[in-house]
């Protein structure tokens, strides 16, 4: 139960971090796109680990076998899916901390509700499962480029220290994805001392999503922002978001009301939502990381009889996961806006009659 996620986009993922596989069926989508498959194994590279000293020395493929829902080179309507099989699956990394639980993962509340400690990296908690979501991710962005709906996102804080500036076609070369030129030696410098100190850190991802029309978001309860939130920090070790400008609590509100000229918006501290509702300007959001909790110093806990141990982890581990993470952040927002779109189609009657008629 509840591993799919949307509407009429819907995707389901299955698999574990250290099972044979994961996969995801993506259903909802409509026939007729242009399937991109070289795109499909981009994205997964982009979110894959083990490819630089920044994220885990796990090393997957992390190639996609597509199995259905593709003909000729285009989406048929039907059910489309995905698996990639695990291979550098490590389990005896593990086999020290069985009976333990890992502070600052999921490894104790899974073991108090389920009576079941799949020790394996995590078994299902493990964010190896956000691959399949950059399936479906990967799909829906193929659905958006058809209505030239972009979809961006990059690193704006690690460590606790701050972004200047906001390049997004910077972030998209950077190793780090890092959104200011001039801040990226720093964070590598932040990054690669708390690996020398057995340490990790947590950061700040910023997505933006430009040219959607005005009107995508259900009130009440499918709103676009708790949608995109609920969607958002659903992602393994997120802990907050912000909708438009992250200062918004501190400004008054002649400061913060986004005031509206006949040429549009004068500002956008809404980050592009009113009501729940897309206003046509764009999406704006922060995204809060927590550091890595895998970290490679002892640390206090219990086993699963009460008893306190020492933790002492080995196996392989991202430095800070806010980076990997903000693909999956761009993902999870591609699969929001592609149900929205579908979602609105019916929701006027002009809408069905441009259909129908
Ligand atoms: C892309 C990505 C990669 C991650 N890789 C790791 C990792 O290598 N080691 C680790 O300890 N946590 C990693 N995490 C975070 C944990 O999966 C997560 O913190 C843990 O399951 C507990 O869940 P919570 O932090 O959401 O409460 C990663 C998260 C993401 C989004």
């Amino acid at each position: 139960m509840f591993n799919s996620f949307g509407e009429i986009f819907r995707f389901t993922t299955f698999g574990e971090s250290h099972g044979r596989a994961i996969g995801v069926v993506v259903d909802g989508v409509p026939a007729g796109i242009e399937f991109d498959e070289e795109f499909l194994k981009n994205e997964l590279a982009r979110r894959k680990p083990g490819k630089n000293r920044f994220s885990t020395q796990r090393k997957e493929d992390d190639l996609p076998e597509v199995l259905s829902g593709i003909f000729e080179g285009k989406t048929t309507g039907t059910p489309i899916g995905v698996v990639i099989f695990n291979k550098d699956q490590k389990s005896k990394d593990y086999s020290n901390i069985k009976d333990i639980f890992r502070p600052g993962h999921a490894d104790f509340t899974y073991f108090h509700k389920y009576s079941i400690r799949d020790y394996r990296g995590g078994g299902r908690s493990s964010a190896r499962e956000t691959a399949a979501r950059v399936v479906a991710g990967a799909i829906a962005k193929m659905i958006l480029k058809e209505l030239n709906i972009e979809i961006e996102a990059g690193v704006i804080e690690i460590g606790g220290v701050r972004a200047k500036n906001e390049d997004f076609e910077y972030a998209k070369k950077s190793e780090i994805f890092a959104l200011d030129k001039e801040k990226e030696k720093e964070w590598i410098e932040l990054i690669d001392k708390a690996r020398e100190e057995h340490n990790s850190l947590g950061g700040v991802v910023k997505l933006r999503i430009k040219n959607l029309p005005i009107g995508l978001g259900e009130p009440i309860y499918y709103k676009l922002d708790n949608v995109l939130a609920s969607a958002i920090m659903s992602i393994n070790a997120v802990k907050g978001i912000y909708i438009g400008n992250p200062n918004a609590h501190k400004l008054t509100g002649v400061e913060n009301n986004d005031e509206i000229s006949k040429n549009g918006f004068l500002s956008n501290n809404a980050g592009g939502v009113l009501g729940g509702i897309s206003n046509g300007e764009n999406i704006e959001i922060e995204v809060y990381f927590k550091p890595t909790p895998s970290i490679f110093k002892p640390q206090k806990s219990i086993d699963i009889n009460g008893n306190e141990v020492e933790v002492n982890l080995k196996g392989r581990h991202d430095p800070i996961v806010a980076i990997r993470g903000s693909v999956v952040v761009e993902s999870m927002a591609a699969c929001v806006i592609a149900d929205m779109l579908m979602l609105n189609m019916t929701r006027t009657i002009e809408n069905i009659k441009k259909i129908y008629q």
